[in-house]
């Protein structure tokens, strides 16, 4: 059956991989942005040009029922407690946070119309794993694991709420870490599986979590990681 998803942020990195992996397999996508960044023009693709922290979304370019959510944006602004701001934390709160209650509010019931859907947050590997500099980014992204986990109980059963907590990934986002071959090796040595993320490994676990295949599954979140949570090394 061909479904109906939006895709908050799938221009480029990890959401840019999702609307692939969906429209390959010949659902609809529905993909919101500033530009429209690495998304070529394809049939099943709607791109819709917003900023989601200042615009509404135009709900009348969506379709009735949706069938997934997914909420891209994100933040990397790794700096020593010392000198973070508290104007970052409230930058950081508001793409990570609030940005996806925003989308989430919007399209509720589009998603509430389908038999049954799935929403899908971003956290990161900083939230279960204290690591130093990123006291900002973790503070926010532990907010998305509780919203995720309240959610999925408010939500059920209809809408399933799920969340990834990925590491370090080859995307634009982490361009300043990985603008080098030889910072990426560096990088990639650090994690149990010797090498970082791909953007389609996270898109992989994403596609999986809003499909029907994980019917069973909701108020989690699941590290895709490279093992780095979990194994030492
Ligand atoms: N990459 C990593 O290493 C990593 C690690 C841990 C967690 N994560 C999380 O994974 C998620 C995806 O990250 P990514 O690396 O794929 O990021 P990315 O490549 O920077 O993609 C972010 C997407 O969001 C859009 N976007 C950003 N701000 C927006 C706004 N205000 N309004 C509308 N769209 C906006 C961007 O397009 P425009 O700029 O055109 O608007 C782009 O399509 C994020 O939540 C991130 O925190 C990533």
């Amino acid at each position: 059956m061909q479904k109906n998803y939006l895709i908050i942020g799938g221009s480029t990195g990890i959401g840019l991989s999702m609307v692939q992996q969906l429209t390959a397999r010949n659902h609809k996508v529905f993909v919101v942005s500033r530009t429209k960044g690495q998304l070529e023009d394809h049939p099943l693709i709607t791109h819709i040009t917003a900023d989601i922290l200042q615009d509404e979304l135009p709900r009348d370019l969506l379709p009735d029922t949706l069938h997934g959510l997914a909420y891209c944006p994100g933040s990397i602004v790794l700096k020593p407690f010392r000198s973070l701001k508290p104007a970052q934390f409230e930058e950081d709160f508001q793409i990570n946070l609030l940005g996806a209650v925003k989308s989430i509010q919007a399209v509720l019931k589009n998603l509430q119309q389908a038999e049954q859907s799935g929403i899908l947050l971003f956290s990161t590997v900083a939230v279960g794993k204290g690591m130093p500099f990123h006291a900002s980014i973790a503070a926010a992204k532990g907010a998305v694991e509780g919203l995720t986990r309240s959610l999925a109980a408010e939500l059920a059963p209809k809408v399933r709420v799920n969340c990834i907590a990925p590491s370090l990934t080859d995307t634009p986002l982490a361009g300043k870490l990985l603008s080098t071959p030889e910072k990426k090796e560096t990088a990639g040595a650090r994690f149990p599986l010797k090498r970082v993320g791909e953007p389609t490994d996270i898109a992989a676990m994403g596609v999986f979590l809003l499909d029907d295949q994980s019917s069973w599954i909701s108020g989690q979140v699941i590290s895709v990681d490279g093992g780095q949570s979990t194994l030492s090394m």
